[in-house]
């Protein structure tokens, strides 16, 4: 059946090339939303007759729904086959890992991430390509063009088919596989890491615990972690998805996973804290009073991949976002590896990842994984530092001090600046671009500036260019101050300024980030005017 697609523009006020759509779910709930960006990324990926289609989500309200459409519309359009989670389920990673396990054809991802879920809150819906991971600008490009001029889309009627069990069957000639949503992903785990250790490390007296955050990891953190690893019932805390993820903001950092933060800051602090996000990909590690930046976090997995048996041949290469502190190059560095470094947003590491340059890559926002798929992933993250602290038996803080002590140790934050006027982030960026010829040479907390400039990267696969990545100061020591504004807000702007200070000798500053960056961020209020233009005396978040 062809139903005409009146004029919902999906992507209306949001920027096109982005690799999803994410809006609010009465945005989505308007009739033919969904169905008009279904049925663009339907139009804008080539021949799909008799392939596979992986569909699943992070369990947010409305994913449901979504789901019953998408399949009506697949079967409508010519899939042969769709996989879908048990539930509708599927986590980031598990969607990344089901899409390359079966040769799938591509996948439609739902979630909005961290941002928070429920009927007056964020839906989102993403495509993914054959190789599992995002879809590259031209396809994103191609699909919002679609959403341009979509005229009608393809549905076939039929009652909503029973996502609750697995098992298979058809739907208007096309079969529809419901697939256990964590057995794949599990699978692909356990062929990774030294599992036998990491059981013998939780059998004994090493404490931990998980926060799903009331988010799509749950299911999968209570198979892997006490069904298949045996950690005792209760490591997982929060893990029953709901709709609404229990009302809160599943964003694994310091300020959103607070109820995790306590425990590991509180009284009998256990030896090991983690989190994921809202899908699944993003991950916190915190040792007892102790947190691991991201950007060490991936510093310390390149330069410990030897003890974890999926990465004990070596790894090729590793890479990282632009604003992430420079720790992994350091380590690249001394063991001979190429290191990327890569605009944000995890679609550049999979050009490298498919050429077989790098294994590991991660970004400073809580991001890390490597080629055993193409998103980011938190699950993965967390049976790394597990494989690592049963193999080396130390503690969080002991493997972080003795690193920083053979590398250096690059101080690292980011401050956020939420929901803030657009014109007036604009200008904060515009004001130190504005400085870009007199800074050079000029000192500035107590160090050279060395270069400004808006950071730009040509893909060294593809030869592709993206420009205006991040106005960036660079200091002659090896410091940074960038500052950039937020592709994935919801509701006005985001700037978020990076510092980095980098310090060979890791005993000179005592442990806090803040204090040793203290010069660092008043200097990038002042170069910026950050606070007068837009008002706001402190970050909203302090990572
Ligand atoms: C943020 C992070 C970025 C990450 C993206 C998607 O994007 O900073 O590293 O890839 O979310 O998870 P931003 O809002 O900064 O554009
Ligand atoms: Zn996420």
């Amino acid at each position: 059946m062809q139903i005409e697609a009146v004029s919902t523009r999906p992507f209306e006020g949001q920027r096109p090339g982005t690799s999803g759509l994410r809006k609010k779910v009465k945005v989505f709930q308007q009739a033919h939303y969904l169905e008009n960006f279904v049925q663009s990324v339907f139009d804008s990926i080539g021949d799909f007759a008799g392939q596979t289609l992986v569909v699943g989500g992070d369990g947010r309200y409305y994913n449901r729904e979504a789901i019953q459409t998408i399949l009506k519309m697949a079967a409508a359009n010519g899939f042969s086959k769709v996989l879908v989670g048990q539930g509708g389920i599927l986590s980031t990673p598990a969607a990344s890992c089901v899409i390359r396990k079966y040769n799938a054809y591509g996948g439609l991802i739902l979630s909005a991430s961290h941002n928070p879920a429920g009927p007056d809150d964020d839906f989102g819906i993403k495509y993914n390509i054959a190789n599992g991971g995002p879809a590259p600008e031209a396809v994103t490009e191609a699909i919002y063009a679609r959403t341009q001029n979509i005229s009608y889309y393809d549905i076939i009627e039929c009652p909503d088919v029973d996502l609750d069990h697995t098992g298979s069957f058809e739907l208007v000639g096309m079969q529809v596989e419901v697939i256990d949503a964590v057995a794949d992903y599990a699978e692909l785990m356990q062929s990774l890491f030294d599992f036998n250790a990491i059981r013998d490390l939780l059998a004994g007296d090493f404490s931990r615990v998980f926060d799903a955050m009331h988010a799509v990891t749950g299911p999968y953190a209570k198979v892997i972690l006490e069904d298949m690893l045996g950690a005792a019932d209760g490591t997982v805390i929060n893990g029953e998805p709901k709709e609404d993820f229990g009302g809160g903001h599943p964003d694994p950092n310091l300020t959103y996973a607070h109820e995790l933060v306590d425990i590991l800051y509180g009284e009998d602090a256990p030896d090991f804290g983690a989190a994921s996000d809202g899908d699944g990909d993003r991950n916190m590690i915190l040792g007892n009073h102790f947190f691991v930046t991201p950007s060490d976090s991936l510093a310390v997995m390149a330069a410990n991949a030897q003890l974890v048996p999926g990465y004990a041949s070596g790894i090729s290469g590793v890479a990282r976002s632009m604003p992430t502190s420079a720790a992994a190059d350091r380590v690249a560095e001394s063991l001979g590896l190429d290191c990327y470094e890569t605009p944000t947003g995890w679609k550049f590491f999979g050009n490298l990842m498919d050429a077989g340059r790098v294994t590991l890559c991660g970004e400073e926002s809580f991001g890390t994984g490597s080629d055993h798929v193409r998103e980011k992933d938190g699950l993965w993250a967390v049976l790394f530092w597990l494989n690592i602290l049963a193999v080396r038996k130390e503690s969080v803080k002991s493997i972080l001090t003795d690193h920083w002590k053979k590398f250096g140790r690059n101080y690292y934050s980011r401050h956020d600046y939420e929901g803030v006027d657009s014109a007036a982030a604009t200008q904060v960026l515009q004001n130190v671009r504005d400085q870009f010829t007199s800074l050079p040479g000029t000192r500035m907390a107590g160090r050279r500036v060395a270069s400004c400039d808006d950071f730009a990267y040509t893909d060294p696969v593809d030869g592709s260019i993206s420009e205006n990545q991040g106005v960036r100061i660079l200091f002659e020591d090896g410091s940074r101050i960038i500052f950039r504004l937020s592709g994935t807000g919801t509701s006005g702007a985001t700037i978020r300024v990076y510092l980095e200070s980098y310090e060979p000798d890791s005993s000179r500053h005592g442990l806090d980030a803040q204090d040793a960056l203290a010069d660092m961020i008043e200097a990038a209020g002042e170069v910026s005017q950050l606070q007068k233009l837009t008002g706001r005396d402190k970050p909203t978040v302090i990572t």
